[in-house]
Parts: C-alpha cells; sequence; structure tokens
C-alpha cells in the first residue's frame, strides 16, 4: 500500500512510542506518569496501536498471588484484554474476546496453545472476571463460575521464580505477538476494580493527559465525539458480494442529535465526490453532489445511500430524498476500484484545514451490503470515536435491546 498522507501523522506518532519505550534485557523500564492499576480504564481509546495504555512489572519472587481479580464491561466481539509475560516477552499469556466469548493464548517453552469458549461477555453488561494459576493450568472464572481452562504440562518441572513478570492493558509488551489465533488488538471495553496478583504498586502510561473514562452507561454503537472520522476502502466491499447491480450502505441513529459531517465519498485523488452533513440546530441534512447542495429536512431514524450504475439515491426512511445522477460514470465499477469511504468527517490530504466538521453523535449501526461495519477494521480510525459502544442514559437502558448483541 502507498503511504497515505493522513496515516503519516499516526505512523510517526508508533515510532515516538516505540523510540520511548524501547524495550532492554529487563523489559522496558517503567517510565511515563504513575497511575493506580484499580482503573476504571477505557481500553480502548488509541487506535492502531500495540504498545500499552499502561503496565507494571513485578519480581517474580515478591509475587505471593496468582490471582487477579477485574471487573469488565464491553459490547466489542473481538480484542485484547490483558497480556502479560515473563523472561522480557520470552513466554506470554493474554486474555481476549473473539466472536464475544473469551480467547486464552500462552506461549511457553516454545510451544503456543490456545483455548476459546465460556459465556458471551460482549452483552454491554459487568462481569467480575478472575484468572488464577492452578498447579500447570490458568484458569478463568466470570461472576464465580468457571469459564474456561488451559492446561500446559512441561517435563521441565521447575517452575518460574526469578526474573520479573510484566502484564499491560489495552497493548502488548513486545512488538510482536505470534499469536496461535490472529487477534484483532483494538478493545472498546472498560476495566474497572483491577486487583492484579495482589501487587499493590503503580503502573505506568505513556498516556500525556488523564485517560479518558468509560461512560457510565452505554448502548450499542459507534460514538463520533466531533473530534475525529474513521476512513475505509470501497474496494473491500466488493459489488459482487451483493447483488452486484447496486450498493447500499445503511446508517441507523437519532439523525435528528447529530451534528457534523456523516459520510463521505472521495475518489482516488481524494478529491469529494459526495459529503452528507447533519445539522442538529437546524434539523437539516446537507447534501453535496460535485458542485451541488441540498438541504434537506430531517426525520428518521435511517439513512440509506443507494448507488446503482448511474445514480445515487438518498433516502431517510422509506422515502428517497435525492436522486443524484451522473450518466458519465459507473459508481459501481468506480466502487470496485476503490474509492474513500469516511464516516464522521471528510478526510483531509492537501492541507490541515479543513471546512467541514466532524461529527458529533451516535450511530447505532452502520450496514454496507446489508453486513454490519466493525470500525475497528477501518483503513484508518480517530482514537477518539467508540467502536462499539455510544453513552446512554440509564433510563433508556431499560429497553435492553439497545444491549441486543446480535441484530
Ligand atoms: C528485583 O530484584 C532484584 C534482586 O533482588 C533487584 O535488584 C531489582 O531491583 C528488583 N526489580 C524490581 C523491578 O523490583
Ligand atoms: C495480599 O496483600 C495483602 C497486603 O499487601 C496481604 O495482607 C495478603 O495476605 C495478600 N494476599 C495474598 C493471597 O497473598
Ligand atoms: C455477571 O453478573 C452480572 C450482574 O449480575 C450480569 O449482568 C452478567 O450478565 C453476568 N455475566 C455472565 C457471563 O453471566
Ligand atoms: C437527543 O439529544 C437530546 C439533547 O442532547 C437528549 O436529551 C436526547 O436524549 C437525545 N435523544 C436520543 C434519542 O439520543
Ligand atoms: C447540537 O449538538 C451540539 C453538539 O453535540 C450540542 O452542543 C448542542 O446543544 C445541540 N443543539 C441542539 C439544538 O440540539
Ligand atoms: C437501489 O437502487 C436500485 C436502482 O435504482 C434499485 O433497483 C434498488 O431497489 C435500490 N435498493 C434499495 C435498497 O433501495
Ligand atoms: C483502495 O483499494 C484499491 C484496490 O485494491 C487500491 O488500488 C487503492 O490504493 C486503495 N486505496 C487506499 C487509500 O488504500
Amino acid at each position: 500500500m502507498d503511504p497515505q498522507p493522513l496515516l503519516l501523522p499516526l505512523l510517526l506518532l508508533c515510532v515516538s512510542l516505540a523510540q520511548r519505550t524501547r524495550d532492554t534485557a529487563e523489559g522496558p523500564a517503567l517510565r511515563g506518569r504513575l497511575i493506580s492499576g484499580n482503573g476504571p480504564l477505557d481500553l480502548g481509546q488509541r487506535w492502531g496501536l500495540k504498545t500499552p495504555l499502561m503496565h507494571m512489572k513485578a519480581n517474580l519472587t515478591e509475587v505471593t498471588s496468582i490471582r487477579s481479580t477485574f471487573e469488565f464491561r464491553t459490547l466489542d466481539p473481538e480484542g485484547l484484554v490483558l497480556y502479560g509475560d515473563t523472561q522480557a516477552g520470552a513466554e506470554w499469556f493474554v486474555l481476549g474476546l473473539r466472536d464475544g466469548v473469551p480467547e486464552m493464548q500462552i506461549r511457553k517453552r516454545g510451544m503456543i496453545v490456545a483455548v476459546t469458549g465460556g459465556p458471551r461477555l460482549n452483552n454491554g453488561h459487568w462481569h467480575q472476571v478472575q484468572l488464577r494459576n492452578e498447579g500447570q493450568s490458568v484458569v478463568l472464572e466470570v461472576n464465580g463460575s468457571q469459564a474456561l481452562v488451559l492446561g500446559l504440562h512441561s517435563q521441565h518441572a521447575e517452575q518460574d521464580t526469578m526474573g520479573l513478570i510484566r502484564l499491560s492493558l489495552g497493548g502488548i509488551l513486545v512488538k510482536d505477538l505470534e499469536l496461535f489465533n490472529s487477534l484483532r488488538l483494538e478493545m472498546d471495553g472498560c476495566v474497572r476494580a483491577g486487583n492484579w496478583l495482589n501487587l499493590s504498586q503503580p503502573w505506568a502510561t505513556e498516556l500525556v493527559g488523564e485517560p479518558r473514562t468509560c461512560f457510565t452507561h452505554i448502548r450499542r454503537g459507534s460514538f463520533f465525539p466531533g473530534t475525529g472520522l474513521a476512513v475505509f476502502n470501497t474496494s473491500d466491499f466488493p459489488t459482487h458480494q451483493g447483488t452486484g447491480r447496486s450498493i447500499t450502505i445503511e446508517m441507523e441513529g437519532h439523525i435528528g442529535n447529530w451534528t457534523g459531517t456523516v459520510l463521505a465519498i472521495l475518489n482516488s485523488q481524494h478529491k469529494a465526490i459526495l459529503t452528507i452533513a447533519a445539522q442538529n440546530q437546524t434539523q437539516k441534512l446537507e447534501v453535496t453532489f460535485g458542485e451541488r447542495t441540498d438541504s434537506l429536512s430531517l426525520a428518521q431514524n435511517e439513512l440509506l445511500l443507494n448507488l446503482s450504475e448511474n445514480v445515487m439515491q438518498i433516502a431517510l426512511g422509506n422515502k428517497v430524498i435525492a436522486e443524484l445522477r451522473d450518466d458519465a460514470r459507473d459508481w459501481l465499477n468506480i466502487w470496485d476500484d476503490g474509492m474513500l469511504l469516511a464516516f464522521g468527517g471528510v478526510p483531509d490530504y492537501s492541507t490541515n484545514t479543513s471546512d467541514s466538521q466532524y461529527l458529533h453523535g451516535c450511530i447505532w449501526g452502520i450496514r454496507i451490503q446489508d453486513r454490519e461495519l466493525d470500525l475497528d477494521h477501518a483503513l484508518y480510525k480517530h482514537s477518539s470515536i467508540s467502536s462499539h459502544s455510544c453513552p446512554a442514559s440509564p433510563d433508556l437502558l431499560e429497553s435492553s435491546a439497545l444491549l441486543t448483541a446480535d441484530r
């Protein structure tokens, strides 16, 4: 892939973080600010970085308890929850979620093993989680019931009692993790009431400001706080996966509460073809197609964009509100060749000034060709966007449908 101007600041950030946390034989020094390991901690505040949000280390000789407990809440089906290692990363442990259920992977004495199972945890409720060593096994308990056990018997009976143990949240402490099953590390989840190996020492964080706090109550959706966008390549959703005759992008949400750019499509020269922006104050939707701008009244909770050969159709609910025709272009071919599809803003490749406004609002769901879109899989996503959760008011949550995992 060509270097992307948009991604460049992100890459530079990765490099500077990597330099600051360069590993030594003893593992990275605990530089950066010290914060409590108890949480609450929003694990999803940095997209596209593998380095942890916070980490700690201890002498194995000081570890008297091989038990960690914490509470965990998420609506995200996949991601990393906890990483731990010894021998500067030669032996490691990973707890994550895959398809909403817990997964443990361990590397020990050159072997990697993985086990997945137990209750579905991505239901937006708090779960009491306990991890402990029992002989040669690692046991995961959820709400007091055994959920998953991973045993690893070794000829070498001696236990690791020397050296350092390291733990991290929101990322890993090695450059790359050679997992048994690869895992998308980003996790939009919250950890609180953490007790890690009964050690009370502080953790180190590279975060400059305060860590972002967890939403008190959450509902299903993607929250755009007005500070960034997410970009996809349309060629990742080829037309032949649908009817082949049209492409549909559906967005659900309380559109009257959105403000800023909802969606933008840019051609391969990064020129905007279509932008749709919402204005909560005027309750209007502004649709810009080439030179033309339409201002339309908002009503429904569903916005549909339908691209067929020469026509782009925009509908609110079941009502088509705009039809944009260009007989000189075949949108389906251009789509398959690769355009940029952005949610929450207009990617700006030219200068650092942009007259578009980033979206503020909760998108309950985005579907492309009838498939749910996971913002964690974007080409680029601003870290301020919560991919799988929006803040919610508790009275709204009376309706548990707001948390339902399956749609
Ligand atoms: C671990 O123990 C060794 C030897 O007792 C000591 O030199 C070292 O500073 C300790 N490291 C940490 C992180 O406490
Ligand atoms: C945990 O730590 C506390 C205080 O540091 C200590 O009193 C207690 O015995 C420890 N528990 C275990 C299981 O090691
Ligand atoms: C754990 O308990 C909490 C509170 O009772 C509940 O909401 C959650 O769904 C439980 N988790 C599982 C996996 O049963
Ligand atoms: C819309 O925003 C208003 C004011 O911010 C808020 O009171 C209301 O709950 C929101 N409605 C929905 C459905 O999110
Ligand atoms: C519009 O949205 C902005 C940003 O969320 C908010 O500050 C403002 O109160 C909203 N205005 C109305 C009329 O809902
Ligand atoms: C999209 O547009 C095409 C062509 O106008 C039409 O056949 C198709 O039914 C539309 N799809 C939806 C979901 O509106
Ligand atoms: C999008 O995908 C197309 C086709 O795979 C590729 O040629 C193009 O470089 C991609 N664009 C970006 C910005 O990654």
